[in-house]
């Protein structure tokens, strides 16, 4: 048998009067220990606002708070200490600015119940009580089963009952619960490896009972909605294959061919896969560059205006916030100038899917008005790799072409362990969310001083990272994501990765010439964090001189583009070497259309894309790459034997298409 932590769960009450505040308490405790309790509910009490606050910042154990209105009628100056007191309203507004997934309940005094209710009524309160009936097992009563409510899994709680209840399988998939490699000599080792459960919940569309992704109206719609609610989204879908399908199906519901689309030219290759696929008209903005540490941030904010002033014919703008490096827009303003324009935004929130659960992440996208966020469950919170959730709060959201093009990219046999985890993904976020970022954000203050003690590695700031391009565009760090300064430790990045991983056992999230990024997340431990304090503090006390680091040239500009991505993708095209007989920069090249993307990986930003212009820079750059000492993949190049090439538009295709307008 595993032991199992059990839950706790406190609930706050607000009363300015001490008497009837431990009358509650007392009433409430007890209605807890004589009634069923399986969430540990508890009951503790503060008697003003100030302290209710401080304690909802503290207590990551706080689940649900009771308001009482008498602080909602105080007027301020009528006694001495109470002018410290706010009214219940906003009270009520400030709890939820800071923790939106508490439950609020309102304890009624007064006689005129009625306008309590009004003037509570645009705020999110989750029920009532009239505090004179002094009914403690009926409130403990419905505190509990809402809070239960929330702790459930609709969809995760029917595929472990249906697992339960052991129905013979005369459906997909082959390995029929496992049953195929239980056995076998050959694999059962799979088997025992991967476990048993994962075997026994890899079902398929055939049981009704765990709904249909496709159509969901069941147990999959339920806890979509449920999932809606905690992230404050009108409408959330799961996706089980990853935002790379997300941010596709949200392009091809919102741009019909031609259709123009603003985009970051460092947005994830997903996006401009995404172009290809929509047929849509991309305007590229060039990401602001920190040269000293080759790190891409955000798209300048001018820059930004600029563009949505100069394409408010543009249907969509998509940016990532915050960035792989953590970089975050200064959002509103940017919603704000592409609504007014009719422009919908979307936002790339891969790296950010826990955002709502800590005031010192938001607000998040759709917080700031975004009408799509797409987030990767996956990479920062509880979920199966490639489970992500889209977020919609477009108000004119088309839900049928939406449908139709989510079901377009979905197989139809999505993985159910994939379902189930980001139903839990989204539970625990709701339920210790804040908790588990709270530590997780003390883990990276933590990181971040012991790196800086070692006198050697450093860790980049906000003010390190940020590209100057930016510096007044109001950005932030999302300190979760530690890039650290390798350039004084005497190792290239290669080899103190090589270092890390095999004389220290530790993997890196990625690199740059003279960074590392370390990612932090709610499954960091005290014991990771202090390994690797003791593997850099060693590195560094080997005292090893600095070595002059292999610098990647920075990507070149934008050129121009001629034809629609797509048009150009579709086509055959034929082959040139990138090199001349002689070996040197084929000039040829110099004025074709490419007909594929062109993505050196790192940095991952393409250098060409479908239906743009090659130059000779570009051809520089790319020979460059290849010939680095550093190993970067060159995505996109085709090889003829030994040769490098690009796959180009041939004149008569050119001819045969539509050249594009700005
Ligand atoms: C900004 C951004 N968007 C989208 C994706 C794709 O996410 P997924 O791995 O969930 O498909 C990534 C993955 O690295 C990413 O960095």
């Amino acid at each position: 048998m595993v032991f199992m932590k059990k839950p706790t769960s406190r609930i706050l009450i607000i009363n300015d009067e001490n008497l009837i505040l431990k009358e509650f308490i007392k009433g409430l405790n007890s209605a807890a220990k004589s009634l069923e309790n399986p969430l540990g509910i508890t009951f503790a009490g503060v008697t003003t606002a100030r302290e209710a606050l401080q304690a909802i910042q503290d207590d990551g154990d706080i689940q649900s708070v009771l308001v009482d209105d008498t602080l909602y009628t105080l007027k301020n100056g009528e006694k001495g200490s109470r002018n410290l007191q706010m009214t219940a309203l906003k009270l009520v507004q400030e709890i939820t600015r800071f923790r939106p997934e508490l439950d609020i309940y309102i304890l009624i005094a007064q006689e005129k119940e009625d306008e309590v209710v009004d003037a509570l009524f645009t705020e999110t309160v989750d029920g009532y009580f009239y505090r004179e009936e002094r009914d403690y097992r009926g409130m403990y009563r419905i505190l509990n089963a809402q809070l239960q409510e929330k702790a459930r899994t609709p969809f995760y709680d029917q595929l472990k009952n249906y697992v339960l209840m052991a129905k013979d399988a005369w459906h997909t998939p082959g390995h029929s619960s496992g049953d195929s490699l239980r056995d076998s000599p050959w694999a059962s080792d799979f088997y025992q490896f991967i476990g048993e459960h994962i075997f026994r919940a890899d079902l398929s569309v055939s049981v009704p009972m765990l709904d249909s992704l496709m159509e969901p109206t069941g147990v999959i719609a339920e806890a979509q909605k449920v999932a809606a609610k905690a992230f404050g989204a009108r409408r959330t879908f799961f996706a089980t294959n990853g935002t790379s399908t997300a941010n596709k199906v949200i392009f091809q519901t919102l741009l019909a061919p031609g259709e123009k689309l603003l985009l970051d030219r460092n947005c994830h290759k997903s996006v401009h896969h995404g172009v290809v696929l929509s047929g849509a008209h991309p305007i590229y903005l060039d990401s602001s560059v920190n040269k000293k540490f080759s790190v891409y941030g955000p798209v300048p904010k001018q820059t930004l205006f600029n563009a949505i002033e100069e394409h408010s014919d543009a249907q969509a703008l998509i940016l990532t916030s915050c960035t792989y490096d953590g970089l975050r827009y200064d959002l509103p303003p940017i919603i704000k100038a592409a609504h007014a324009k009719g422009i919908k935004v979307i936002i790339d929130e891969a790296w950010y899917g826990f955002a709502r659960f800590h005031p010192a992440f938001r607000p998040t996208a759709l917080e700031a008005g975004a009408d799509y966020a797409t987030q990767s469950t996956h990479k920062v919170l509880s979920a199966f790799s490639q489970s992500s959730m889209i977020h919609i709060n477009d108000p004119s959201f088309n839900e049928h072409l939406f449908r139709e093009n989510f079901n377009m990219h979905t197989s139809t046999s999505p993985q159910y362990s994939m379902i189930a985890s980001l139903d839990v993904a989204r539970k625990q976020a709701t339920l210790e969310g804040y908790k588990l970022l709270s530590r997780t954000l003390e883990l990276a203050q933590e990181v971040r001083e012991q790196i800086n003690s070692t006198g050697v590695f450093r860790v980049l700031e906000l003010v390190d990272l940020m590209p100057d391009e930016v510096k007044h565009d109001n950005i932030q760090l999302d300190s979760t994501k530690v890039t650290v300064d390798i350039s004084r430790c005497g190792f290239a990045v290669e080899d103190l990765i090589r270092e890390l991983f095999e004389r220290y056992n530790i993997q890196v999230e990625k690199s740059t010439f003279n960074t590392l990024t370390l990612l932090l997340t709610i499954g960091t431990t005290r014991s990771k964090v202090s390994r690797l304090y003791d593997a850099l503090m060693r590195i560094a006390r080997e005292g090893r001189a600095p070595r002059r680091l292999y610098h990647i040239p920075e990507i070149p500009g934008f050129t121009n583009l001629k034809y629609l991505p797509r048009d150009a993708f579709y086509c055959g095209g034929e082959l040139m070497p990138l090199l001349d007989e002689q070996e040197r920069i084929n000039n040829d090249l110099d004025g074709k259309v490419c007909a594929d993307q062109i993505t050196p990986y790192p940095p991952g930003i393409p250098v060409l894309v479908p239906g743009q212009t090659i130059t000779h820079e570009v051809v520089r750059y790319l020979i460059s790459m290849l010939r680095s000492q550093k190993r970067v993949e060159v995505h996109g190049i085709v090889y003829d034997g030994y040769l490098p090439c690009l796959r180009l538009l041939t004149a008569a295709e050119e001819k045969g298409l539509k050249k594009l307008v700005k």
